[in-house]
């Protein structure tokens, strides 16, 4: 059995003989930070290395294995463009401004999150592009959305500039499927945990930064204080999560906005507690800062029934198994 199909535990070897068939041509923006850095390799392992083009604003620095362009999500003409000239078929749309960077720069962050995503949307409205994902975010629930096994459907009041665009998108999403068939895909991530890549600027941010610092200095200062709990995702389900998303039949595709995704939850003392598994003297302390608030806005877990009933979908780590593979993966890295 490959590798993919012993990750991919929904899709058979046939499946991944159509997708190398499809000659689907996949242009991924915003492929430098923390998710793109790990579906990029994912989307081109799939689909062939040529098939797959990384772009984001940040200049080629000659590490990618495969095509890449600088492009700015904010310029709609060199996107078309770059979309005719490769025959791109599909757009993942990564990049925007997160929660606690979006919070700070508030102007720009609504700028970027929704303009880059009608470029998109507008150009797959006129036939250039068959397919969209665009990923939401659980910082579109607020304050008045019950905080325990969050549905699906339910209050959505989101009190940052974050999780305000990201609702607002998850609604233009769904009308341009309605009004004009556009295929698109999106998920509700949680926060997200991987050891290829850093975090870029989230509330969630800290639960990367922690392995790290356990390993290199055994001490950690959380921007959080110890009972915040969040809901939380290891990288590999979330790269698992978006491709079967986007490859699932259109018709088992329900929800057009965004559909809730759940893996694990804990807080900054249970992953502290897990960590001292592996680093018995470890240490943590607590400095909460602005962005206590917005954590205290967003769901403590999340119902992700609908993902199950509509396509399969299954995490595979809890917080155990993520720390064990974090933490060895990192003592490569670091060197300890
Ligand atoms: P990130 O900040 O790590 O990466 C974003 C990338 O976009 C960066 O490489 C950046 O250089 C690039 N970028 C910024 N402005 C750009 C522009 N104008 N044109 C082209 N590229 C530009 O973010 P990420 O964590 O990889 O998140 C990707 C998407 O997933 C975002 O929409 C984010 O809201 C969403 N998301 C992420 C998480 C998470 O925990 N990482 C959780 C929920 C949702
Ligand atoms: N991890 C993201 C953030 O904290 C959630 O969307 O911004």
């Amino acid at each position: 059995m490959s590798k993919i199909s012993q990750v991919f535990h929904n899709f058979t070897a046939q499946h991944y003989e159509a997708f190398r068939m499809s000659k689907e041509r996949i242009l991924v923006i915003g492929s430098s930070g923390q998710i793109g850095t790990e579906l990029v390799v994912e989307l081109r392992r799939i689909y062939g290395q040529d098939n797959v083009f990384a772009s984001d604003l940040k200049a080629d620095d000659g590490s990618h294995a495969g095509p890449y362009v600088q492009l700015d999500a904010l310029d709609k003409n060199k996107l078309f463009e770059i979309v005719k000239k490769e025959n791109i078929t599909q757009v993942y749309l990564l990049a925007a401004l997160l929660s606690a960077t979006a919070e700070k720069n508030p102007e720009f962050g609504w700028k970027l999150n929704m303009e880059s995503l009608f470029h998109v949307l507008e150009i797959a409205k006129e036939g250039h592009i068959k397919k969209i994902y665009w990923p939401s975010s659980i910082a579109v629930f607020g304050p008045t959305t019950p905080r325990v096994n969050t549905p699906q459907f339910t209050v959505i009041e989101p009190t940052t500039v974050y999780g305000i665009s990201k609702f607002a998108g998850e609604r233009w999403c769904e009308w341009y499927f309605n009004k004009y068939g556009v295929d698109t895909r999106s998920l509700r991530y949680p926060g997200l945990i991987g050891w290829k890549s850093a975090p870029g600027g989230g509330t969630t941010d800290y639960a990367v930064h922690i392995y790290h610092e356990a390993l290199k200095t055994g001490k950690y200062t959380c921007f959080l204080n110890e009972n915040t709990t969040l809901p939380m995702m290891y990288m590999p389900d979330a790269i698992r999560a978006t491709i079967e998303v986007m490859e699932s039949p259109a018709d088992r595709i329900k929800t057009r906005s965004s559909y809730n995704l759940a893996g694990m939850s804990f807080n900054p003392e249970e992953i502290a507690v897990d960590i001292r598994r592996h680093v018995p003297n470890f240490s943590i302390s607590y400095a909460p800062d602005f962005r206590q608030a917005i954590a205290d806005s967003w769901p403590q877990s999340i119902d992700d029934q609908k993902a199950t009933e509509d396509w399969g979908w299954k995490p595979q780590f809890d917080l155990s198994r993520m720390t064990d593979d974090m933490i060895s993966n990192l003592k490569n890295i670091i060197g300890k």
